[in-house]
């Protein structure tokens, strides 16, 4: 039996802190909170990012609600991606039921039932804020990766990008694109080859095909404008409260593709307009990202090193990155060694490969002389876990297997009528409702097939007149028969058009 005067004084040493914090709940040993040994967290350090883990049904969900809550209350604004729809509840007061009393009463802290400021965001109009950002911010690269591309055709996308840019074509929505891929290779098939070299018709049938199976998806409503600001997310109410933005989408579980890449431009988006913070007292904003196996999964390894890339340095922006998920080896190795916070609940060792995994999970925690990691990882209960953060000094803080306070806000969803009287009440619910359509690529080309279209007919009817028989035709020979590929590579090397993340990412590295 570990000693407990010993372990409560390893706890209080390892937890106090002068700065603002979260108390997560008190220090177990040998499976009870021991009295006097609170968890607590700096806010300064949470823009170290951390990560929830532990199998399903352990309580993951309701340790990012209480984060959540505290750092609302704390007026810090909050972005949590809800996959499952099961965050909403957050609006609202919690119930004290009678296993949230003994819970409270078992680790010595009040219990207060209140609800927090929120904003529903998602990418139909039904839910909430609409969610919507345009072609051209997206960047033709992480563009073609939600269409699946392979690299000709991802070239053949960073032409269409730099041909909008250079005639001054904004590509906004679905329909922009489908009628450039069909310009350039009707009406304005000789216009790109003279400028940018030959593009195959076989690539830009696919690509098309690909744009039609998105929109099949209902990927439209996500592409145009309004697009999103970032200041959106970074409110405060008058009660000086972080509102809580809850992104629901329930729909985009099935397409991971589609999430990974919405979450990375959603992320260099940031990186790029927020200020650069320093060594800050807290974080501007903190992000939670529910299920995020969803974003590594099927991520390429140049993926995986841009996501790798902005974990890095968008903290040094104050916003703070927290993953979800039900096993840490989701999470590729160079993100999880820049965890600050971690969370684990318990594991189910069913098999071996499960007890590996468990093993293997306990190594990466700091080594406790109160606890046998990995046991312990499969005793806690529900609402429990093996907790480690950062000091103010950033350094690991002791294992502390951590009973963890009730969530203060209801821990189920809204109802519907409770989902409507927010959004009818939401400033940005109204702004971003709006449907604009202002002229783009599909009209400008339109415009410009007309004229040809009546060009091509005048000629014909001079030609007529002229009666002329000659049979000269000029064939225009492809210079120094350069392949579209070519073309490619000297633009995409050139990098200055790309925006999108990859503007972003090469603005970093200057
Ligand atoms: N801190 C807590 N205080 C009180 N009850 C809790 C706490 N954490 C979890 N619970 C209870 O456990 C249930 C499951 O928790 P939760 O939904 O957070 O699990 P999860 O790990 O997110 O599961 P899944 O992987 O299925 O999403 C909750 O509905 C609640 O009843
Ligand atoms: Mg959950």
């Amino acid at each position: 039996m570990a000693d407990t005067a010993q372990f409560l004084d390893t706890i209080i040493k390892g937890y106090t802190t002068k700065g603002d914090k979260i108390t997560l709940g008190t220090a177990m040993l040998n499976g009870e909170p021991v009295e006097g040994a609170y968890v607590n967290v700096p806010l300064k350090t949470l823009n170290r990012h951390g990560l929830i883990a532990g199998a399903t049904g352990t309580g993951k969900t309701k340790t990012l609600q209480i984060l959540a809550e505290h750092l609302s209350d704390n007026g810090i604004p909050v972005l949590m991606m809800d996959i499952k729809g099961d965050l909403s509840g957050i609006a609202k007061p919690g119930e004290e039921k009678s296993f949230i009393t003994e819970r409270h009463a078992k680790i010595g802290l009040p219990y207060e039932a209140k609800g927090f400021p929120v904003e529903l965001m998602g990418l139909s109009k039904q839910d909430g804020v609409r969610l919507r950002s345009t072609v051209s911010e997206f960047g033709p690269v992480l563009f073609s990766r939600v269409l699946d591309l392979n690299d000709t055709q991802t070239g053949i996308m960073s032409v269409i990008f730099k041909y909008c840019d250079d005639n001054n074509m904004p590509l906004l929505d679905l329909k922009d694109i489908k009628k450039v891929l069909q310009y350039i290779t009707d009406e304005g098939k000789d216009e790109i080859e003279r400028e940018y070299g030959r593009i195959s018709t076989s690539s830009t049938g696919a690509m098309l095909r690909r744009i039609i199976e998105l929109e099949q998806q209902d990927a439209n409503l996500f592409f145009g404008e309004l697009s999103f600001e970032i200041d959106d997310l970074m409110r405060i109410n008058d009660e000086g409260k972080g509102y809580v933005n809850i992104m629901r989408l329930t729909d985009i579980q099935d397409k991971p593709k589609l999430f990974s890449t919405f979450m990375l431009s959603l992320l260099a988006e940031i990186y790029n307009q927020m200020p650069e913070k320093g060594d800050a007292d807290r974080p501007e904003l903190v992000i939670f990202i529910d299920e995020a196996h969803l974003i590594f999964d099927e991520a390429s390894k140049t993926l995986l090193d841009q996501i790798e890339t902005i974990v890095k340095l968008i903290r040094s922006k104050g916003v703070g990155l927290f993953f979800v998920t039900q096993n840490p080896t989701d999470v590729p190795n160079g993100v999880l060694s820049q965890l600050g916070l971690k969370v684990q609940h318990a594991l189910r060792a069913f098999t071996a490969t499960d007890r590996k995994a468990i093993k293997l999970t306990a190594e990466n925690y700091p080594i406790s002389e109160f606890y046998k990691t990995d046991e312990v990882i499969t005793q806690l209960g529900t609402g429990e876990a093996l907790i480690t953060a950062l000091n103010e000094k950033g350094i690991p803080t002791p294992l502390a297997a951590t009973m963890l306070r009730a969530p203060m806000s209801r821990m189920d969803i809204l109802t519907e009528p409770e989902i409507s009287e927010i959004n009818n009440s939401s400033r940005l619910v109204k702004k971003y409702a709006q449907e604009i359509d202002r002229e783009s690529a599909c009209e400008i080309l339109t415009k410009k097939i007309e004229g040809i279209t009546a060009q091509q007919q005048q000629e014909a009817e001079r030609k007529a007149e002229e009666k002329t028989d000659s049979k000269k035709t000029t064939t225009r020979t492809s210079s120094t028969g350069s392949t579209i590929e070519k073309q490619i590579i000297k633009t995409v090397t050139s990098a200055t058009f790309i925006r999108g993340v990859f503007g972003v990412l090469n603005k970093m590295f200057k």
